[in-house]
């Protein structure tokens, strides 16, 4: 492990060197749980906060936590102080993509799979996952490496250990279909069999998933004894957990968290400079990362090339009330429509511009996005995209409804008005929501809020801009292609509409 780590170290230099012409000593690392730290804490609007970082491995930590303290002013100093670490084995991302794999899912990639079917089940086996990790009054941990081949393996995550005490892996060919997943149902009924392995998978799926948030609860608790601060920066994998995001804001001393949208490892690139400017450096804070827009947009003349070149019909709207009007107009004729605008988003949620949209009304329109749209699994749920200041109809917020989190869809709340929006709602009636405020993103804003004045629902459905197994849509050829591939019935680029 020190040398694969080390080899690396040396490989990247000369990699850095080689490429863009550095010289070596001129070349800095920070360590990976500073990187995380700094990408969260240097983008949030806070002055002094508590951090507490959770991913996989960085080069040894695996959770670690302290505090950070900046400078707005020019006079002070920017710091970021990490006082209490775990390291590898011992890791809660580790630990969750083992049942990750167990579950029939990809590591790195199905931890949200986990996260959406966890809602189908009890956590009926919660003493089970005790006996693979110890958890102290403090949030420490300890993983009992028996159960586990992380360490040695590079192609499995658990042992027969593992399977001995769980029994044996999810076939991850096998459909995970219940009976509220009606247009699979209808043609293919689940066999008795069918049903109870489903049932103790999901109860699985809940079970990790309670542990998870206990642990994480434990730790926040510690991290506030120590700090009395009542601002929390997550980051790492494990905060894009957004049902453990939540119990940590709501069951905590904590008022206020901040989670920039690419917590995991794709953030730390932006901590690792952030750290330097402000801390090596010295330089006074001027940011704060209000909003996911940071990616390539394209023109209306690029888009138009694009068509034009490849003999694209398409209809131009300047007017963007027409355009707007055009799209609802759609949207309850129950179309679902493509929505290409601006910036691509930073982080892995589609936050309104690269965007699959449709009814949120109508509830057998989660079938049709899924299966037909989509091609992923019917059990996953889909965001509801609120208007910030109409949530209140559809979500109780508790400490408050203008946090950050909120808008980059890393909360979940229990709908207070599910009804409304059936589709967007997960099995269990939680929705992972995403709060528009007009500043942020204005276009988007008024779609929605046209919608609202149609229907008074202030949602709508919004899922990433993607098929299954691809990545989000980025250029207006991605997006065409994704389009002709799939259901969709209408793709907005810019003011440029399509039909199927
Ligand atoms: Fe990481």
């Amino acid at each position: 492990m020190v040398i694969h780590w080390i080899g690396n170290k040396l490989w990247i230099k000369s990699i850095i060197e080689e490429k863009i012409g550095i010289a070596r000593d001129k070349i800095l690392f920070s360590e990976h749980h500073i990187s995380h730290a700094a990408s969260s804490f240097f983008c949030s609007p806070f002055s002094d906060a508590a951090i507490l970082n959770c991913d996989g491995v960085g080069e040894w930590a695996t959770t670690s936590f302290g505090r950070g303290e900046a400078d707005w002013t020019g006079n002070g100093k920017n710091d970021i102080k990490l006082f209490e670490e775990i390291r590898f084995p011992h890791s809660l991302g580790l630990f969750y993509s083992a049942f990750t794999a167990f579950l029939g899912f990809e590591v790195n990639e199905g931890e949200y799979k986990v996260m959406g079917m966890a809602a189908f089940g009890e956590p009926k086996y919660t003493d089970k996952i005790y006996k693979v990790i110890k958890v102290n009054d403090d949030g420490s941990f300890g993983l009992d490496m028996r159960y586990f081949s992380f360490p040695y393996s590079t192609r499995t995550t658990f042992s027969r250990h593992f399977e001995k005490l769980f029994g044996r892996p999810r076939d991850p060919k096998a459909r995970f279909v219940t009976r509220e997943t009606s247009l699979y149902d209808d043609k293919y009924p689940l066999t008795d069999e069918e049903a109870r392995k489903n049932q103790y998978y999901a109860d699985i799926a809940a079970s990790i998933q309670k542990v998870i948030e206990d642990v994480l609860l434990k730790i926040a608790d510690h991290l506030y004894k120590k700090t009395k601060l009542k601002k929390l920066c997550l980051s790492g994998g494990v905060a894009l957990n957004c049902l453990a995001n939540t119990r940590i804001l709501k069951e905590t001393q904590f008022e206020e968290i901040f989670i920039q949208p690419a917590a995991g490892d794709s953030g730390a690139a932006m901590g690792a400079a952030l750290y330097v400017y402000h801390c090596l450096l010295a330089k006074t804070r001027k940011f704060i990362l209000k909003d996911a827009y940071w990616g390539k947009e394209y023109t209306q003349e690029e888009i138009k090339g694009f068509l034009v070149s490849n003999n694209i019909s398409y209809r131009h709207i300047q007017d963007e009330n027409e355009l707007i009007g055009l799209v609802v107009d759609s949207i309850l004729a129950q179309k679902v429509v493509g929505w290409f605008q601006g910036r691509f988003e930073w982080g892995p949620r589609a936050l309104g511009n690269r965007s699959i949209l449709a009814d949120p009304r109508n509830k057998a329109m989660k079938d049709v996005v899924n299966i037909k749209i989509k091609f992923r699994e019917p059990f996953r749920p889909f965001a509801p995209s609120v208007l910030l200041d109409k949530a209140d109809i559809l979500f109780e917020f508790g400490k408050s409804k203008d946090q950050y989190p909120l808008k980059f869809m890393l909360y979940t709340l229990a709908a207070r008005r599910g009804d409304m929006i059936p589709a967007a709602a997960h099995i269990d009636g939680s929705c992972r929501l995403q709060v528009v405020d007009r500043g942020s993103n204005p276009l988007f804003y008024r779609l929605i809020e046209r919608f609202y004045e149609a229907t008074g629902v202030p949602a709508l459905l919004n899922t990433s801009f993607n098929l299954k197994g691809e990545p989000i849509v980025n250029t207006p050829e991605n997006a065409y292609m994704t389009f002709l591939n799939s259901g969709m019935d209408m793709l907005v680029l810019g003011n440029f509409i399509l039909y199927k």
